[in-house]
């Protein structure tokens, strides 16, 4: 995914001054920012340099019990089950038109920690406040139904919220995850516990701060910081939890449906993928090169939808490869508080580790046109080359398998129906993108592709507006669009008998 705010990029922001003392943040639990009862905290990392930025607090199950417990009586009793959605609309915008108003610093902060270029960063941000806007309005939007019963009763449908949403996001776009989980939830009437990623929780522990301000009760959302095991599953298996929302890996998803699965938990799963970026030989090159190239290594490719098997048709192969390489090692790798960065860091040394593992298998697998190493220039952060591997068979583990980083697998095709056949050949189905000038053509492939997000000469615009989610292991449920605030919401069904004598038996 990427951000396609029309907004402006927030001023120039200065380089990080040198790091003094780690700030030390308090996580957000009832209204109140708190330490954990441990009193015990952990070092988040500026993927950059390597250095400790800030501290923040090291929960547990206590603490989770406690969010819990906040967030459950904000949702049975106090002033949130009587507010309008008129005033959740208004909440919502006043949390958006406080994210632009602190744009700069936001950015700032969400470059630093996640290392992602601050161009980049100010995009995520401004959609941050899109998205709340977006549910803002349509908070008073949420309509129920009248039901054609064949009776002397009114069938109605109403749309209640579900309760209780246990929300836990990944680390490639920490503010940006936080606001497709929280804006909809906020705007369906439900309550939240948030655990941010360990390696990226500073951005939300910031907009906790915008919460009060903004007129929201306490205990609607809570912000819990901590790790998988700890924070986490506690979380996912408390018993007063509604609904549990996570964003991340295939691994950790599978395992949140089978702990849910005993208190029958609502899941909604976004998950990863293996994305096929499909360039036939009648495609615009040029763009082509460049959607290549951009649907692969943007946010250094730690991005679930990144397009990371591009499949080219043999007409076109070989320029194909060999321009998309040439402008390959040219992409700006450098400090992402710099303007000109295109890529910065991976966001941690294990997601560094394991992108590097991936390069050296796929410099077994299959041949080498760019990359295949770390930045060879920078001595310290995670820094990847942008790589790219060609002449991939499917059936190779780089093209199987979900790698996060900067790794393209380049894979030759014949036919359109050879490309359908290996686009569709991988267990995930999160996006897909197609390449043509030929609209018969393009559009036959879109309906063969069996994916949640199909771009066509295009790939990674993601809107607020529209609807995001996968089909096969990359998930279950649609966050976005109109579909997002439905996984919020329950439907209940009310009759309202209109005879002066009941119907029954007796
Ligand atoms: P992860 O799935 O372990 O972490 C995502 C979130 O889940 C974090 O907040 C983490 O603390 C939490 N978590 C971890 N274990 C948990 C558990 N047992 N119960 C509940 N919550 C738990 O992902 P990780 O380890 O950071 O990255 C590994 C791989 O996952 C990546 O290389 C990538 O392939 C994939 N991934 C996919 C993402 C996506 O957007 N679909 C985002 C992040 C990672
Ligand atoms: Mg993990």
């Amino acid at each position: 995914m990427a951000s396609q705010s029309k907004t402006k990029p927030a001023k120039e922001v200065k380089a990080a001054k040198a790091v003094g003392a780690p700030r030390k943040f308090k996580m957000y639990i009832n209204g109140e920012f708190v330490e954990g009862h441990r009193r015990a905290f952990f070092p988040v990392y500026d993927p950059s340099t390597e250095q400790v930025i800030a501290e923040v607090p090291d929960a547990d199950e206590q603490d989770v019990n406690r969010a819990v417990a906040a967030a459950r009586a904000a949702f049975d009793s106090g002033p949130w089950p009587q507010t309008t959605a008129q005033d959740r609309g208004r909440i919502l915008f006043r949390l958006a038109e406080r994210v632009r108003k602190e744009a700069a610093s936001l950015a700032n902060l969400e470059c630093r920690n996640s290392g992602k270029p601050i161009t980049e960063a100010e995009y995520d941000i401004a959609d941050v406040a899109t998205c709340f806007e977006y549910y803002g309005g349509m908070a008073t939007k949420v309509l129920g139904q009248v039901n054609p019963v064949p009776d002397n009763a009114l069938s109605l449908s109403l749309r209640e919220p579900i309760g209780v949403a246990a929300q836990i996001i990944p680390w490639n776009f920490p503010l940006l995850m936080a606001a497709w989980k929280l804006a909809p939830a906020i705007a369906a009437g439900c309550t939240c516990v948030l655990k941010p990623a360990e390696q990226t929780p500073l951005t939300v522990l910031e907009f906790a701060s915008y919460l009060t301000d903004a007129g929201l009760p306490p205990g609607v959302v809570n912000i819990v910081t901590g790790f998988g095991e700890t924070v986490g599953a506690p979380l996912v298996r408390h018993p007063d939890v509604d609904k549990v929302a996570f964003t991340g890996s295939g691994e950790v998803g599978k395992a949140i449906v089978k702990a849910a699965a005993d208190t029958l938990k609502r899941v909604t799963l976004e998950l990863g993928g293996k994305s096929p970026n499909i360039f036939f030989a009648d495609a615009d090159f040029e763009a082509a090169i460049d959607g290549a190239l951009f649907g692969v290594f943007v946010n250094q490719g730690e991005v679930c939808s990144a397009g990371s098997r591009i499949l080219v048709e043999k007409k076109i192969y070989p320029k194909f490869v060999e321009a998309m390489s040439a402008k390959a090692k040219t992409i700006r790798l450098g400090p992402p508080l710099e303007r000109e960065t295109k890529m910065g860091p991976l966001v941690s040394k294990d997601q560094f580790d394991r992108v590097r593992a991936y390069q050296e298998i796929g410099k077994k697998e299959a041949k080498t046109a760019a990359g295949g190493g770390r930045l060879a220039s920078q001595s310290k952060g995670y820094y990847v080359e942008p790589t790219i591997f060609y002449d991939v068979d499917n059936s190779a583990r780089i093209a199987r398998e979900e790698i996060f980083g900067p790794v393209a697998t380049v894979i030759p095709f014949d036919s359109e129906a050879n490309a359908i056949k290996i686009a569709n050949d991988t267990q995930f189905g999160l996006a897909a993108a197609v390449w043509s000038r030929d609209i018969f053509k393009a559009f036959r492939v879109v309906k063969a592709l069996r994916a949640g997000i199909v771009w066509v000469n295009h790939m990674q615009p993601t809107y607020v507006e529209a609807p995001w989610g996968g089909y096969k292991q990359s998930g279950f449920g649609r966050e976005l669009g109109p579909n997002g605030i439905d996984e919020y919401l329950e439907t209940k069904q009310v009759h309202i008998n209109l005879n002066e004598q009941p119907i029954g038996w007796y």
